[in-house]
């Protein structure tokens, strides 16, 4: 199986996880996508009714566009079970988000919801976070400042660009900083730090956040709690 199949394989067993009447918080990013897609296969096949909170403009899009029903975090007063995807998840359940640029929503909907599960290829399981690069959401206004900081803290910023040399906007409309690290040795002193500098808005560690990771191998998903 390639990376994309293995995205669909977890994408289809997370959803298996979901019961009727469920709140459900829906990250974002390629491997959701697939989790999504068989979501709305469930709701059309099984007229399972739960109600979606979406992570990103593009998953509530692709919800809706599927049949489900969607309500921003503010419009529900619980999320039994978020789904989402992740960039790196070291030994120890620590995670890496925000590749897809929405890892605000996705920390926001995470921290509101009673469990978290996470859906990834084999590829993102590491032994030590940092190779992937950590990404900060940061207030246009000010944010050269706080790269200067950064970079003379020696955490390797750069700015996220498109392929015009433009800014990536997250859906909040701010910058995105990622930081080349290579190895992130304390976790939790390194968030402590950047969550701490004024104008970054959050950083994409996801600490004692998850319940659930789902990984997909080669011989079938493998469900880690
Ligand atoms: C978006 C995220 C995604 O969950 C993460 O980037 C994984 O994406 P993909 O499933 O496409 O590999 O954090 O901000």
């Amino acid at each position: 199986m390639d990376q994309n199949e293995l995205k669909k394989l977890v994408g289809e067993e997370a959803v298996k996880f979901i019961e009727d009447n469920m709140v459900v918080g829906l990250g974002t990013g390629s491997t959701v996508k697939f989790m999504v897609d068989a979501l709305g296969a469930r709701v059309k096949n099984e007229g399972l009714h739960i109600v979606g909170v979406p992570t990103s403009n593009r998953t509530a899009e692709q919800a809706r566009s599927l049949g489900i029903t969607v309500k921003s975090v503010d419009e529900v007063d619980h999320i039994d079970l978020t789904i989402d995807g992740a960039d790196e998840i070291s030994n120890d359940f620590q995670g890496i988000k925000g590749g897809g640029a929405a890892h605000l929503f996705e920390k926001i909907v995470a921290t509101n919801s009673n469990k978290v599960m996470w859906i990834v290829d084999e590829s993102k399981m590491v032994h030590k976070l940092g190779k992937f690069p950590l990404p900060l959401e940061v207030i246009p206004y000010g944010s050269k400042q706080v790269f200067k900081k950064l970079e003379k803290k020696g955490l390797h910023p750069e700015f996220r660009m498109d392929e015009q040399g433009k800014h990536v906007l997250t859906d909040s409309e701010n910058y995105v900083i990622d930081l080349h690290l290579g190895e992130i040795d304390h976790p939790h002193e390194l968030a402590d730090y950047l969550i701490k500098e004024v104008g970054i808005v959050e950083q994409g560690l996801f600490l004692d956040m998850v319940n659930t990771v789902i990984v997909g191998r080669q011989d079938g998903p493998e469900v880690l709690q």
